[in-house]
């Protein structure tokens, strides 16, 4: 399809779904003790509000209002590129008053909003689009607004959803104002809800703030809503999925789920893991099947590994690509920039940054390769070098194909080794060398006839 009928068809699907979502993040985040917005704060490489507009825009939503807090503006910038995608902007909320306030600027920051509206925390980052899905349809079926609930019998200060006998929903009631009897409720308020845009306004205008908190409480307009007769409903989901962060603790929870999930679904699609808990994935890791990942390795972020490559033990590797039949480790470090050609080998201690490693190279042992290009079949012996910064600046090392270079070379960057030339152990190679010669760069050796025998007798004299 041309460009012009992609964007045109989008446009269509967009006014189709006529949704448009707001989410809030103006929370202070003070049990966070950071100085980053708590939204801002990262699952698996991934920013929390990132990760539910990632999961948002899977709606193609119209558009997606933020209400922030003051200090946010520095952020809008990255997560606007970050999501060309859909149209985002950002609205701010000086003063904390509630969640209904919030979600009345939200509202208001949107030029024309659609029929439907979704409210979603920016500090609950597992969310998943099918749940969202769910709600959404349920607010077709001719009801004002949908709630997502969850079953927690331990104790807990959530909001409580009040449900009839006949299975509507009649209210939240937050824990604070809540009675004994209704804090023994089970289903509970995860926050989000779908809610029809006709109504939602109306609804928010008479949410007043004389509850224990004082604060505009937007679980209100269900109690609201049910006033003047209209019907409401909600949807239940498994706590994990609208688990919110506070704290580092909370943080670390969520971020065993989601690498959990994440493991998960790349064994699903083939990927082979020996101890599966202590392997690390970035959000965006790409991995074809029949890949075998030993223990303990971590994936950054921006990492796409071909088929048939053999991961082992303890490497670290972020930005890179790794093509198939490669075998990677153990103790690799690869840092961004850098491409693993097929069939080719990274062993121990090896630290590779930009470079391109072509196919069937061998680094096998402890060497730092950066800027540097190496050709088909080079073998790179241990402990080889590319001095490629000189304190100011950064140089290029290229190797040719099949070039051999020796155990303990340093190659002093810009410097060219072209196809099949040899280079002797323990060189420092500081001049071009040309295709299929050989180049020695080290002082001559000096062998003193008994020498040694010289050498023992003195000392054994002396003790
Ligand atoms: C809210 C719900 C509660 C539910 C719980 C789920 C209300 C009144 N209560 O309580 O029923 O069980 O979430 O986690 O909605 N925020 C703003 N501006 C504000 C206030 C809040 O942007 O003025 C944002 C926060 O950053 C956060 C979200 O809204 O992302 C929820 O606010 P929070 O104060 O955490 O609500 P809870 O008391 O947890
Ligand atoms: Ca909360």
């Amino acid at each position: 399809m041309a460009s012009v009928e992609i964007v045109f068809a989008k446009y269509i699907i967009k006014i189709m779904s006529s949704l448009s979502i707001i989410i809030l993040a103006a929370g202070k985040g003070t049990r966070m003790k950071s100085d980053l917005p708590k939204v801002m704060h990262k699952v698996a490489g991934r920013e929390m509000l990132n990760m539910v507009i990632d999961e948002a825009s899977k709606l193609n939503p119209q558009d997606i209002s933020i209400v922030v807090s003051e200090d946010f503006k520095q952020y809008e910038k990255s997560i606007i590129e970050s999501h060309q995608e859909v149209k985002i902007s950002f609205v701010i909320q000086k003063e904390r008053k509630g969640t209904a306030d919030a979600v009345k600027i939200g509202l208001k920051n949107l030029k024309k909003p659609a029929k439907k509206i979704l409210i979603l925390y920016g500090d609950t980052p597992l969310i998943e689009e099918k749940t969202l899905q769910a709600m959404l349809k349920k607010i077709d079926e001719d009801i004002a607004l949908c709630v997502l609930g969850f079953d927690c019998a331990a104790d807990n200060a959530y909001g409580r959803l009040v449900v009839d006998i006949n299975g509507n929903l009649e209210k939240i009631i937050e824990y604070k104002d809540a009675s004994t009897k209704e804090r023994k409720i089970t289903l509970c308020n995860s926050g989000v809800v779908a809610v029809r845009e006709d109504w939602l306004g109306r609804l928010l205008q008479k949410v007043e703030n004389n509850n224990a908190a004082g604060e505009f409480y937007l679980t209100d307009i269900v109690g609201i809503a049910r006033k003047i007769s209209l019907q409401c409903g909600f949807i239940q989901t498994d706590e994990s999925e609208v688990l919110g962060v506070n704290s580092r603790m909370e943080l670390a929870r969520i971020e065993s789920i989601k690498q959990n999930k994440l493991r998960k679904k790349h064994m699903e699609a083939g990927v082979t893991m020996l101890d599966c808990d202590s392997i690390y994935f970035s959000y965006d890791t790409k991995i074809a099947h029949d890949v075998v990942i030993n223990p303990h390795v971590v994936f950054g972020k921006n990492v796409v590994v071909e088929k048939d490559v053999e991961i082992k033990s303890f490497c670290h590797i972020e930005g890179c690509e790794i093509a198939s039949g490669a075998v990677v480790g153990p103790f690799a470090r690869l840092r961004p920039q850098t491409k693993i050609g097929k069939n080719s080998r990274i062993g121990n201690f090896v630290e590779i940054k930009k470079s391109q490693i072509k196919e069937g190279a061998k680094i096998n042992h402890l060497s730092y390769i950066g800027d540097s290009e190496i050709g088909r079949h080079a073998n790179i012996g241990a402990g080889v070098i590319t001095c490629n910064y000189d304190g100011y600046n950064k140089f290029k090392t290229e190797i040719g194909d099949e070039v051999f270079v020796g155990s303990n070379t340093a190659l002093v960057a810009p410097i060219k080794v072209q196809a099949r030339a040899v280079i002797g152990a323990g060189s420092v190679i500081t001049k071009n060398v040309a295709s299929g010669d050989m180049a020695l760069a080290r002082s001559k050796q000096v062998n003193l006839e008994k020498g040694g025998e010289k050498y023992h007798r003195n000392k054994s004299k002396n003790n």
